[in-house]
């Protein structure tokens, strides 16, 4: 047990004509070590989801529980619960600053108000879990790659040591390749140093080759939460809600309505090959 969300309600602006519910009655739990994709059509409350979970916003009602502990009692230590679940924002390189990397990434933990020694410690561990080579400590963050910035930007937060870690569309604005460095990089993390992941994306592709369980906002409100194969299954409701399944679960819908016995919960292209192939070892196809 690690989070637990409990009736969660968020009204922005409250009592004003700007008033806005962008959370409405959110349950959720989420286990230690948990990779779980969060997706959404546009506006439906991902970004303030996520913030809830650090306690960067505080709900209009409803609770947090970290480790069985609220977050919203008395003498909660709030500072470290930002340290324990680490945020990083949309386009996190945007808030890049210091003159070089390893400065950058220094930030943090400095901040946490650990020992200089213990701070350069972190800040090495920590690039070196986003696979940043040593050479490039000294560079300024703005000659990177965008990929890289992102690194940089990643590792920023890795360095306070946290125990979940939270990234806002941590794909977007990368070509094909960054985007796969990306996600391969939040695998290993979370397959070796054992890290909660939750991730907010629109890619469903991504979602069905990465992620172990998907949570589906609406208008505010978790409609479905379950594993890919689960929530792919709803493809008509999440065609209705502005989302789709991947691609490959359209190719297979078809062969299915054209007579071919094939498994109706494929959400990957590799699936899809071993079932075709398969198929044809058979000459079923
Ligand atoms: N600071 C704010 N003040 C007022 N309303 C806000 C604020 N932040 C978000 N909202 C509103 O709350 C709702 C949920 O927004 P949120 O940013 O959480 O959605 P999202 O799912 O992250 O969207 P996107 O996919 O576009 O990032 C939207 O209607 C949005 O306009
Ligand atoms: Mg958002």
């Amino acid at each position: 047990m690690s989070i637990q969300v409990k009736h969660l309600n968020q009204i922005y602006s409250q009592g004003t004509a700007f008033e806005q519910q962008a959370l409405k009655d959110v349950n959720l739990e989420i286990e230690d070590g948990e990779f779980i994709g969060l997706i959404g059509h546009t506006g439906s409350g991902k970004s303030t989801l996520i913030q809830h979970l650090n306690g960067l916003i505080r709900a209009t009602d409803g609770d947090i529980l970290y480790n069985g502990v609220s977050i919203y009692s008395e003498g909660f230590k709030m500072k470290e619960l930002r340290s324990k679940v680490g945020l990083v924002f949309q386009y996190p390189e945007h808030q890049l600053f210091e003159a070089d990397v390893f400065s950058d990434v220094c930030y943090g933990p400095r901040n946490q108000g650990l020992s200089e020694e213990e701070v350069k410690e972190r800040a090495k561990e920590a690039l070196q879990a986003v696979g940043f080579p040593e050479n490039f400590y000294t560079q300024s963050p703005f000659e990177l790659s965008g990929g890289q910035k992102r690194r940089v930007a990643i590792a920023g937060v890795l360095a306070m040591r946290p125990e979940v870690l939270i990234l806002d569309e941590p794909t977007a604005g990368l070509d094909p390749k960054g985007r796969d460095e990306i996600l391969d990089l939040l695998k290993s993390l979370h397959d070796g140093k054992k890290l909660t992941i939750i991730i907010v994306s629109h890619s469903m592709e991504d979602m069905a080759r990465y992620v172990g369980r998907i949570v589906v906002m609406n208008y505010g409100e978790k409609v479905f939460d379950g594993t890919p194969k689960e929530v792919f299954r709803h493809y008509r409701e999440l065609e209705a809600m502005g989302l789709a399944a991947p691609q490959i679960t359209y190719v297979v819908q078809e062969l299915r309505a054209r007579g071919v016995d094939i498994a109706d919960d494929i959400t990957t292209i590799e699936e899809a090959r071993d079932a075709i192939l398969a198929l044809l070892a058979k000459e079923k196809l």
